[in-house]
């Protein structure tokens, strides 16, 4: 049951293996490791995370529902679906905008006839209760004229090929340049690049390609012997040491200059390449995956070591980047998909419509009761990112977690754990291990979810209360004016929960704007009774009208009543 971690604390290009032997074999000098030996996985994670640090707070819209595609345009294109959603009744919170917003590819642009007034249209989304992402790639084409090559060309600001010429490589413009992050100033410059971006009401900004990607070269990306200046603090060196971390400069940059150009809001950035510590800066997506059952079956493992490696805030494209979804494969797909931390369904150029109603009324309303469940743990789900953000713990975590010293579970990967109460059991799994004691199965929204087809499992751990909102269709109606509480005591007759709230944007919270209250279910002579205590910040106003569901093998049991007296649940 004891836990170790390790770190090759090391950027060069370097092969591992994982078997009997844990090998690194970097083409780079010597590098530091760092052994992690811990009591528990938990302490590991944690130890991580005072290494590396942890993220901050998201927005709380962030952790709705992303709609995305290659690509939304026209921009009546973006209105219609955002109306869609709304008409039916779809929760949702983010529509994404790739790369066709811009003209001819040129980031910081806008198409003059596609997308004429990028305001306006983030102005509509707004007022639907909608938050807009952007995409922001890389490679910058090289074309004289265009403000942001010209400002760049100006502080030198590219990588170099080894014959100290400009490189130029082929991506989605034609031929690029690639802005060298490993300069203060290039970062400086490109973070200011976002202000006059930003002001056009962009809420969030999505930096892909920055492995960085390069068209029509061997391996994708460019050569290893390309040159980056350097710095104060970072070496003048070749691509090789530079390359695993171009990405995690990338959105380093991005996010100082969000910032800057939006003080009083928390930035959302999503990157598809990233480092460890990159956490600090972006939410990192699982890349190009396909709409098969493999591929669903695999995001699972795939979040949850991303989620081991630092990267709490993860998750594939839902229903599948290339291909074709069926209904079957899209139902399944988005009904797992409200678990992941990061929720975001998108697919390819070509490819047929994949939103929530793209495939009959069946998987219309799997996708709604998907996302309903999604929206009303977002209480949960929010103390969850509070948690990562103040301890690095993970908030996809394997089952393994919950008793790291029973041995079954250690290989568990189709079953997850959602924080440290809820297993999540999708109905395809077909050795899903749980582990002992009394895990209950719970309704998040009324679903029945045990014959469901679909709908994964939620199993509530003994001895925990969770706490859920009332539906919602956008994190812009959060409240927690009604909280239910779903009670699962344990064998001691208790049970025990834990609940963060402040406003989900901004920084009013850093100046104790919060509140973080424990609820309770005690038994004593034969009766239950809820109590709470406010750990830090504000206690939660006296009128809070309180559900409790408290989940018994058989039955539940609904109880109802406000915080100011504590409530009898069972006698
Ligand atoms: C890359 C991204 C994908 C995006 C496409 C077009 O393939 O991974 O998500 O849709 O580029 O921008």
């Amino acid at each position: 049951g004891k836990s170790f971690g390790v770190i090759a604390d090391n950027t060069w290009k370097m092969e591992i293996s994982l078997g009997e032997r844990i090998t690194f074999s970097s083409e780079g000098p010597a590098f530091r490791v760092i052994v992690i030996e811990k009591d528990s996985p938990q302490e590991v994670m944690k130890e991580l995370g005072k290494l590396t640090g942890t993220i901050e707070l998201p927005p709380i819209w962030s952790l709705g529902f992303h709609q995305c595609r290659y690509s939304y345009y026209p921009d009546e294109r973006v209105k219609s679906l955002a109306d869609t959603m709304r008409l039916k009744n779809i929760p949702c919170d983010v529509i994404w905008m790739d790369i066709d917003y811009m003209q001819d590819f040129k980031i910081f642009t806008f198409d003059s006839i596609h997308f004429p007034d990028p305001k306006e249209t983030n102005d509509y989304l707004h007022k639907n209760d909608f938050k807009s992402v952007w995409m922001i790639d890389p490679g910058i084409k090289a074309e004289k004229g265009y403000f942001v090559y010209d400002s760049g060309e100006k502080i030198n600001a590219w990588v170099q090929t080894r014959n100290d010429s400009v490189f130029l490589g082929k991506v989605w413009p034609g031929d690029c340049v690639f802005p060298d992050f490993t300069q203060s100033k290039v970062s400086k410059w490109w973070g200011g690049l976002y202000q006059n971006f930003m002001a056009n009401g962009v809420d969030g900004v999505w930096n892909d390609m920055n492995e960085p990607a390069v068209f029509e070269t061997e391996d994708w990306t460019m050569p290893d012997s390309n040159k980056h200046f350097g710095g104060e603090n970072i070496k003048n060196d070749i691509h090789l040491r530079y390359h695993n971390v171009y990405g995690m400069m990338m959105v380093e940059s991005s996010r100082k200059g969000i910032i800057k150009s939006n003080p009083e809001k928390r930035p959302f950035v999503l990157t598809r390449s990233n480092f460890l510590g990159g956490h600090r800066y972006a939410a990192t997506w699982t890349g190009d995956n396909n709409s098969s059952m493999k591929h669903l079956k695999q995001s699972i493992p795939m979040s949850l070591n991303l989620s081991l490696s630092g990267q709490p805030f993860n998750g594939p494209d839902i229903g599948g980047f290339a291909g074709n979804a069926t209904p079957e494969l899209y139902a399944h797909w988005i009904a797992l998909g409200a678990f992941y931390p990061f929720s975001r369904a998108h697919s390819t150029k070509g490819s047929i419509n994949q939103e929530p109603w793209s495939f009959g009324e069946e998987v219309e309303t799997v996708s709604r009761e998907a996302l309903q469940r999604r929206y009303r743990l977002l209480p949960y789900l929010y103390t969850l990112f509070w948690e990562s953000a103040n301890t690095g713990m993970p908030v996809m975590r394997p089952v393994f977690f919950n008793n790291p010293a029973e041995k079954y579970l250690r290989t568990e990967q189709e079953n997850f754990l959602l924080g440290s109460d809820l297993l999540i059991v999708p109905k395809w799994s077909e050795n899903g291990q749980i582990p002992s004691g009394n895990w209950r199965n719970v309704s998040i929204n009324g679903e029945k979810s045990q014959n469901h087809k679909y709908h994964p499992d939620v199993l509530i751990r003994p001895g925990a209360i969770v706490p859920l909102c009332n539906p919602i269709l956008s994190t812009n109606s959060f409240s927690l004016d009604t909280i239910t509480l779903l009670v699962s005591l344990d064998t001691n007759l208790y049970a025990k929960g834990i609940l963060y709230s402040d406003l989900g944007e901004g920084y009013g919270y850093q100046d104790g704007e919060f509140s973080l209250i424990e609820f309770y279910a005690e038994t004593q002579n034969g009766i239950t009774s809820l109590n709470t205590k406010t750990i830090d910040g504000n206690s939660i106003p006296n009128d809070t009208k309180i559900n409790i569901k408290l989940i018994l093998d058989s039955e539940v049991i609904n109880l109802s009543g406000v915080i100011e007296e504590s409530i009898v649940i069972k006698n």
